[in-house]
């Protein structure tokens, strides 16, 4: 029930902190650490390499999770778009592991490399909201997101369970524990609670970038490469606005040349190694007429900037930093006067190929 939202999509935007905390509660053993089954666990260690098999929002996850693999399991991992699989299937060399993200557990797509991998006789993974889904029933091993019913066409809080899910999957097989994911999962919840609470301050952001346009562009480099997809995706789905998520440092190599007087252009910026560069890239777009919105993690801040982050550790900026992105693509279908919940052409579970 949406009760006192006017949309599902609001309400699930909100529910996001709640949903992270549950999760780390979830994943919690009696000693108060993180935990994956023991089955899964030996499934992922015996592997020496990961492919995660995914489309739309849970595609974009996959990156996510292809970083977290690498940085803190040291898993070489690979992100594929299921549609895609048959054509350009990965060249398979000793024991891979396959690992389905899908928030419904329905996607015809992503079920039918699921079908050929098994077929292969493979170990799968499913990362799913739905227990007893199809791909859930049809992998070896599933994790659940425990986000709780996603009913809005446009996946919000699917997303961040599935970067936390991942998160903590690759925190479990980790060698160090220095890193105190719960700990610092806590942190970015908190942060995502400060940032819902100051909502009206991204209707504005809304209204003033991107009511009458016809076309955006989020940009960022490294996991802010990965979260603008992600954003452009939300936005352009509800709000009609035709949107490209594009790694910063590419858009002069061709895709500058649609930026004209007014084009919005929202970078996002959380990682100190790339900050700079990321700015030199909003200077090249601004001074082609570009309507630069700065969205940056504390400490990286610059006065001109709109939107500030609380600061949250540098491997789970996306966690947060996706949140104003979905706020964003909110208030601007609602100005611009379409159905939040119910964009045209799309159905919230895709069960055709
Ligand atoms: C976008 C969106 C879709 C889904 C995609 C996969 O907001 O919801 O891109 O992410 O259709 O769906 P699942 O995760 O159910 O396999």
């Amino acid at each position: 029930e949406k009760g006192m939202y006017p949309y599902y999509m609001l309400k699930e935007i909100d529910e996001q902190p709640a949903v992270l905390r549950r999760i780390v509660q979830q994943y919690q053993n009696s000693a108060g650490e993180l935990e994956i089954p023991n089955e899964l666990k030996q499934a992922v260690e015996a592997a020496d390499r990961i492919h995660i098999v995914a489309c739309g929002t849970s595609y974009h996850a996959g990156w996510l999770g292809k970083h977290f693999l690498e940085k803190m399991a040291g898993i070489p991992t690979e992100v594929h778009i299921a549609s895609e699989f048959s054509y350009n299937p990965p060249l398979i060399k000793g024991n891979p592991l396959f690992v389905f993200i899908s928030q419904s557990g329905e996607t015809a797509d992503s079920r039918q490399v699921l079908v050929k991998v098994k077929e292969w006789g493979y170990p799968t993974l499913t990362i799913t909201n739905v227990q007893g889904s199809t791909l859930s029933r049809e992998a070896n091993h599933t994790l659940l997101l425990h986000a709780g019913p996603e009913i809005a066409v446009a996946s919000t809080k699917a997303y961040t369970a599935q970067i936390s899910v991942l998160a903590i999957l690759a925190a479990t097989l980790s060698e160090e524990k220095d890193f105190a994911l719960i700990h610092e999962l806590g942190i970015v919840a908190n942060a995502m609670d400060s940032i819902i609470a100051e909502k009206e301050q991204i209707a504005e952001l809304a209204e003033a970038y991107l009511t009458d346009k016809r076309s955006a562009f989020y940009i960022g480099r490294g996991l802010d490469y990965y979260v603008s997809m992600e954003a452009a995706l939300k936005l352009k789905e509800i709000s009609y606005v035709q949107t490209e998520g594009f790694a910063a440092g590419e858009l002069k190599h061709g895709t500058i040349a649609l930026i004209e007087e007014g084009t919005p252009v929202i970078a996002l910026i959380t990682q100190a190694e790339n900050a700079s560069h990321t700015r030199g890239n909003i200077e090249e777009v601004r001074s082609r007429g570009a309507h630069t919105c700065v969205c940056v993690m504390e400490g990286l801040q610059q006065e001109s900037d709109q939107l500030v982050l609380p600061a949250v550790h540098p491997m789970l900026t996306p966690l947060l930093a996706v949140v104003p992105t979905q706020l964003l693509a909110y208030y601007a279908t609602l100005q611009r006067g379409f159905d939040v919940d119910k964009p045209r052409n799309l159905a919230k579970s895709v069960t055709v190929e």
